[in-house]
C-alpha cells in the first residue's frame, strides 16, 4: 500500500513540476491531491496521464495525508505548514519560512540526507533556495576532498525562480519590445527583457540582498558552518535554469583534473567540460533535466589552492520540485514515515 501525497501550490511553477516528477519517478503514492488557493478551486492540472481537479488548501483535512509538498510561498507556509505538521502529515516546505529554524532540517539528499531524522520536532523539512541547492551538490564532494575555506559565487538566475507571473512578464516584455508596444514592469524592479538585474529578494542592512544572504546561511547549515561564502545574485532573461560562476579557495591543493574526477563520481552531478566551442552546459540545455551540470573547471592561479567552475541546473527541478520529492523518497526508504508504516 502506498502513500497519500498532497501538493500545495499545484497550479504554480514548482507545484506543476512536483506533479510531473512524482509521476516520472513512479513515486509510491496511492493518491495524489492537488491543492492551491480558492482562486484555483476546480481548475485541472496534469498528473502523469491523469487529470486532477484542484482543491482549496483552506478547507482540506490533512489527517489521513502522509506527505505534503508545500510550494505556495512564504506567507502560506508560515500559516499552514505548522498546522499541517500538527495533523501528523510531514511537510516538505519549499519556502524560506522554516529553513533557518534549528528544529527544522534543511536537506539536499546528496549532501546531508542523514540530518532528515530531525524532522519529528515540527514535522517540517525545509527545501533550500534554488541557487543554493545546485551549489551545495557540487561543493560537497570537493569539500570532502580538500576542505573549502571560501567561496565567491555570482549567479545568473532565470525568471521562473520568481514564479509563473515573472515568466509571463519576460514573455510579454519581449513581445512588447519587438512590436513597439508598452513594456510593462510589475514583478521586477527594472525591465528584464534584454537586460540583467543585480537584485533578487529584498535588500538587507549590509547592502546584500536576502537571496545572497540565503546562499550563505543555507550553505553553512547544510555543509559546514566554517565555510566562508560571498554571493552576488543576478536575474537574467532566461525562462528556466540557473547558472553560477563559482570560485573556491581550498585548504589543500586540488588540481582541475582531480576536481573533475571527483565531480564525475559525485551523486547528482554531470561534468560537461570539453574546453572547445560548445563544450559546456547552458541553462537552455539543462531545463527539464535532473542533474547539476559542471563545466569550465580550471585553476584560479591568483590564490593558493584556487579553482573556478561553471554550474548549471534546472531551478524548478533540483532547485525545488525534484529535491522535495527526493527528500520524500529518503523518508520512505529510511522508513521514517510512522503513520504510513502503520497504514501499510
Ligand atoms: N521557482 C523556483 O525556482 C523556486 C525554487 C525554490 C523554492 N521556491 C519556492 O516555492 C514557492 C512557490 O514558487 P512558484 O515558483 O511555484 O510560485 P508560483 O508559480 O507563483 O505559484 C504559487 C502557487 O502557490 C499557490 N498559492 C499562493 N497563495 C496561496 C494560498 N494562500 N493558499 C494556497 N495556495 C496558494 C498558487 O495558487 P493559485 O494559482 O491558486 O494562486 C500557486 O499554485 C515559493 O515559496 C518559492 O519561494 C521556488
Amino acid at each position: 500500500m502506498g502513500y497519500k501525497v498532497a501538493v500545495v501550490g499545484a497550479t504554480g511553477n514548482v507545484g506543476r513540476e512536483m506533479l510531473d516528477i512524482l509521476a516520472e519517478r513512479a513515486f509510491p503514492a496511492d493518491e495524489v491531491v492537488a491543492l492551491a488557493s480558492r482562486r484555483s478551486q476546480g481548475q485541472e492540472v496534469s498528473f502523469g496521464d491523469k487529470i486532477l481537479k484542484v482543491k482549496a488548501l483552506d478547507t482540506y483535512d490533512f489527517t489521513d495525508t502522509d506527505i505534503c509538498l508545500m510550494s505556495a510561498g512564504g506567507e502560506a507556509s508560515k500559516e499552514w505548514s505548522p498546522r499541517i505538521g500538527q495533523q501528523g502529515c510531514v511537510v516538505i516546505d519549499n519556502s524560506s519560512a522554516f529553513r533557518y529554524d534549528a528544529d527544522v532540517p534543511l536537506i539536499v539528499p546528496e549532501v546531508n540526507a542523514d540530518a532528515v531524522v530531525g524532522f519529528t520536532k515540527r514535522n517540517i523539512i525545509a527545501n533550500p533556495n534554488c541557487s543554493t541547492a545546485q551549489l551545495v551538490v557540487a561543493l560537497k564532494p570537493l569539500h570532502e576532498a580538500a576542505t573549502i575555506k571560501r567561496v565567491v559565487v555570482s549567479t545568473y538566475q532565470s525568471v521562473s525562480g520568481a514564479g509563473k507571473d515573472a515568466m509571463d512578464e519576460l514573455f510579454n516584455q519581449t513581445r512588447a519590445v519587438f512590436t513597439a508596444g508598452e513594456v510593462v514592469q510589475k514583478k521586477f524592479t527594472k525591465r528584464i527583457a534584454f537586460n540583467v538585474i543585480p537584485h533578487i529578494d529584498v535588500f538587507m542592512e549590509d547592502g546584500y540582498t536576502k537571496e545572497e544572504w540565503k546562499m550563505v546561511a543555507e550553505t553553512k547549515k547544510m555543509l559546514d558552518p566554517k565555510i566562508k561564502l560571498t554571493a552576488t545574485a543576478v536575474r537574467v532573461p532566461v525562462f528556466i535554469g540557473h547558472a553560477e560562476s563559482v570560485n573556491i579557495e581550498f585548504e589543500r591543493p586540488l588540481s582541475p583534473e582531480q576536481a573533475t574526477e571527483i565531480l564525475r563520481a559525485a551523486p547528482g552531478v554531470l561534468v560537461i567540460d570539453k574546453r572547445e566551442n560548445g563544450g559546456y552546459m547552458t541553462p537552455h540545455e539543462a531545463a527539464g533535466e535532473d542533474a547539476t551540470y559542471i563545466s569550465r573547471i580550471r585553476e584560479d592561479a591568483t590564490i593558493e589552492n584556487g579553482l573556478n567552475f561553471w554550474c548549471v541546473s534546472d531551478n524548478l527541478r533540483k532547485g525545488a520540485a525534484l529535491n522535495a520529492v527526493q527528500i520524500a523518497e529518503v523518508l520512505i526508504n529510511r522508513k521514517l514515515l510512522q503513520k504510513s508504516q502503520q497504514a501499510a
